[in-house]
């Protein structure tokens, strides 16, 4: 598509206008996140008004009311276009004469969600976006897993301990990282936010989302072409338009209301282009056990108030729905419809009934729209001579425990005090973000014994929760590594094969592993010619027999912890239980002081998070050598700076202690420290004062964690150094 037809962006929560742009995730006037896209309707209407025969069978036919700059770069796996069939046994069972079935179990993977992951995953490669945050509360997990996968973007999805392990292992097969947070959905959204904000990380915002919303419009605008087709191929058509009809209806299984908002979103539009008739009325039904929306629909209250979810049917448990009700409750008051419950029993009896009768298998959630659709005709909400579509949601392919094992998913647990009521904070939040972090640290661990590679990993994870994966083998080793790009690696060097030293040669080839951190563990008696190989290619070498094993842990923690202990030198003191070990010789042999080379310029990088620290510095690193000074506390900051008269300066701009702010204004204090320049790298959303600061402070530049481009940082940082 040559031209874009979105004319400019809504928020929802101060009813502003902006422009659009692809990665757009927030109101720049007053920050929400609740965002709605509008197009040049009138030309689309001209475009779409004799049908849209021909186009590609997926749901980009509907481009032009898509939010795509560029079509390029559409992620697809050939989503929409399911079919609309009739239910000819619940219409002879209910006596009701206008039932369509549209079977979204037909997507790539098998539910409705496919829709928003294609549409979300193309909105981020648009935006450049190659690392994604998601809550879910089951099929949209495995919906981004596949896209983003396809995608190559990484994505970490958060699950309630409650869903159920095959959807668990369905994302993990697709490659997600999967964290599982024992809690409700809500608190389970929490989390993952506070992942996402602490890391820099992009985080998906669902039906707040431009994307989100507008891939459901699909829903709709497919429902209203092929009703068309069929009512007028019937003999029904009367009263259908040739190319476009509306029913009179659209039931779905409502959590969060993602689907509603968008579907009613497209008949909207459809109708203001004069192409249908009618909005139709939406019927939204949830299952008892989480029905914020139904009580406060029955209430007659336009806001919904969050509830704890008590309900099996975990897929549908949205405890707390905010704005979205709200903008269901105006539609239905402008163009009518319904909102009612129906208990878990109740689906799973529609469940096998709609099994046995029309041959339809569905997930327990799709079920609630069925049990709630037999209520909506048997109470006389939906009249007798109304045209009626039930989206069929769902069935999601169960991924067995053989296929994939569940040691894949990280467990969050919050503590009991937190699971007291929604909406309120959660304490052990922190406590269990610290564990996250380490729970997400990846360590490979490579030896041919695997007694050595077994006895390392067992202390590794006695000490911290890490995740740790043993090779026999430098070729599995470096397979690993590739896969899982690990935060630091521990490896043998006389290995059969392929030894350790072309381990290190292999990795240091490939930029996406060059700045791994490697800790050499030896067997062999060093060369001089050995010792000149691994010269510059390792973090620490340590000789077999002449170390305890407890202090080559102690190390490794230390190095990803971020408090360096100058490659093994200063290792904590031994504890007795160590007689396990091979030889208690206190020798730990490394490299050597590193020597620098004289253009190896300093950097001083200020980040209290240690992974981020890390990971900033791999990045500055492939720039070129560097000497970096990492400093975790904004106290110190000053202070090392002064010591060590940096080229460059990194600062994040979140420090507990004292935040990158206060820094800058105390290097604008003196003259020396001023003309030092300073790169930011923050995952804070500023405010304008907060950036008018940044400029007077005349930083070098600003970056947002997570969003930027590697490469254009490195050049940067590159620039700043000449
Ligand atoms: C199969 C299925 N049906 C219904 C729903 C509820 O949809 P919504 O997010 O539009 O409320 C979901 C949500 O995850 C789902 O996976
Ligand atoms: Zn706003």
């Amino acid at each position: 598509m040559s031209k874009s037809y979105l004319t400019k962006v809504i928020c929802l929560e101060c009813n502003r206008e902006f422009e659009f742009h692809p990665g757009l995730d927030h109101c720049p006037k007053c920050g929400g996140a609740w965002l709605d896209a509008r197009y040049d309707y009138e030309t689309v209407a001209k475009i779409w008004q004799n049908g849209l025969s021909g186009r590609i069978k997926s749901l980009w036919r509907y481009l032009e009311l898509l939010p795509l700059v560029n079509s390029d770069k559409i992620v697809s796996m050939g989503e929409g276009t399911t079919p609309l069939v009739r239910a000819t046994k619940i219409e002879r069972r209910l006596g009701h004469p206008s039932i369509f079935i549209k079977d979204e179990r037909q997507s790539p993977t098998s539910s409705f969600k496919d829709r928003q992951a294609a549409v979300a995953s193309t909105a981020m490669v648009e935006a450049g976006v190659q690392e994604c945050v998601l809550a879910s509360t089951g099929n949209a997990a495995a919906a981004y897993s596949a896209y983003c996968a396809r995608a190559d973007i990484k994505l970490w999805v958060f699950l309630t301990s409650l869903v159920p392990a095959a959807k668990m292992r369905e994302a993990a097969l697709y490659g997600a990282e999967v964290i599982k947070v024992t809690g409700t959905y809500d608190q389970a959204k929490k989390v993952a936010a506070d992942f996402a904000a602490r890391r820099g990380i992009h985080l998906d915002k669902g039906a707040k989302s431009i994307p989100g919303k507008e891939s459901m419009k699909t829903v709709a605008f497919e429902i209203a072409e092929e009703l068309a087709r069929q009512l007028s191929a019937s003999g029904d058509g009367a009263t259908a338009g040739p190319f476009w009809r509306a029913p009179d209806w659209y039931i779905q299984a409502v959590s969060g209301g993602i689907g509603p908002l968008g579907v009613h979103k497209g008949f909207e539009e459809l109708y203001k282009m004069g192409l249908i008739d009618r909005v139709p009325k939406i019927g939204i039904i949830q299952v008892k056990g989480c029905a914020p929306m139904v009580r406060a629909f029955v209430a007659n209250q336009p806001k919904a108030e969050p509830v704890v979810p008590e309900t099996r049917i975990t897929v549908l448990s949205t405890g707390a729905p905010g704005l979205g009700y709200e903008l269901l409750y105006q539609a239905n008051q402008t163009y009518g419809g319904n909102m009612l419950d129906v208990t878990d029993e109740e689906a799973f009896e529609a469940m096998h009934l709609l099994a046995k009768t029309e041959g339809y298998s569905v997930e327990p959630a799709t079920a609630v729209a069925f049990a709630g659709l037999d209520k909506l005709i048997q109470q006389g909400i939906i009249k007798p001579n109304e045209t009626v579509v039930i989206n069929c949601s769902g069935h999601t392919f169960p991924v067995e425990k053989h296929i994939m094992d569940e040691e894949e998913v990280l467990d969050v647990r919050l503590s009991q005090a937190d699971k007291v009521a929604p909406g309120v904070p959660i304490d052990g939040l922190g406590a269990a973000l610290q564990r996250l972090d380490e729970q997400v640290t990846t360590i490979v661990v490579i030896d041919d014994n695997p007694m050595d590679s077994r006895l390392i990993r067992r202390l590794l994870q006695a000490r911290k929760p890490y995740r740790v994966f043993e090779a026999n083998g430098a070729i599995e080793g470096l397979k690993i590594i590739k896969e899982r790009l690990p935060d630091l690696v521990v490896s043998d060097l006389t290995m059969p094969e392929m030894d350790g030293f072309t381990l290190l040669e292999e990795l240091k080839r490939d930029p996406l592993t060059a700045n791994i951190p490697v800790i050499v563990v030896s067997a062999k008696d060093l060369t001089s010619e050995d010792e000149q190989r691994l010269a510059g290619q390792t973090s620490s070498i340590w000789l077999k027999g002449s170390f305890s094993t407890q202090d080559l842990v102690e190390h490794v923690v230390n190095t990803l912890s971020g408090n360096e202990d100058d490659n093994g030198t200063s290792v904590t003191s031994r504890s007795l239980e160590d007689t396990q070990e091979l030889e208690p010789v206190s020798v730990i042999s490394s490299p050597g002081p590193e020597i620098v080379p004289s253009e190896t310029k300093k950097v001083v990088l200020i980040e209290d998070n240690p992974m981020d620290a890390r990971l900033i510095s791999r990045i500055l690193e492939m720039s070129r050598p560097l000497e970096i000074k990492k400093v975790h506390a904004g106290q110190d900051a000053i202070k090392v700076i002064n010591e060590e008269e940096p080229d460059l300066i990194v600062l994040d701009l979140l420090i507990p202690d004292k935040d990158g702010f206060e820094i800058l204004a105390e290097l604008k204090q003196d003259e020396k420290l001023d003309a030092i320049p300073v790169v930011v790298i923050t995952s804070k959303d500023l405010s304008e004062a907060e950036k008018q600061l940044l400029i007077f402070n005349d930083i070098a530049s600003m970056w947002q964690k997570g969003k930027f481009d590697r490469q254009k940082l490195i050049a940067h940082i590159e620039a700043q150094l000449k």
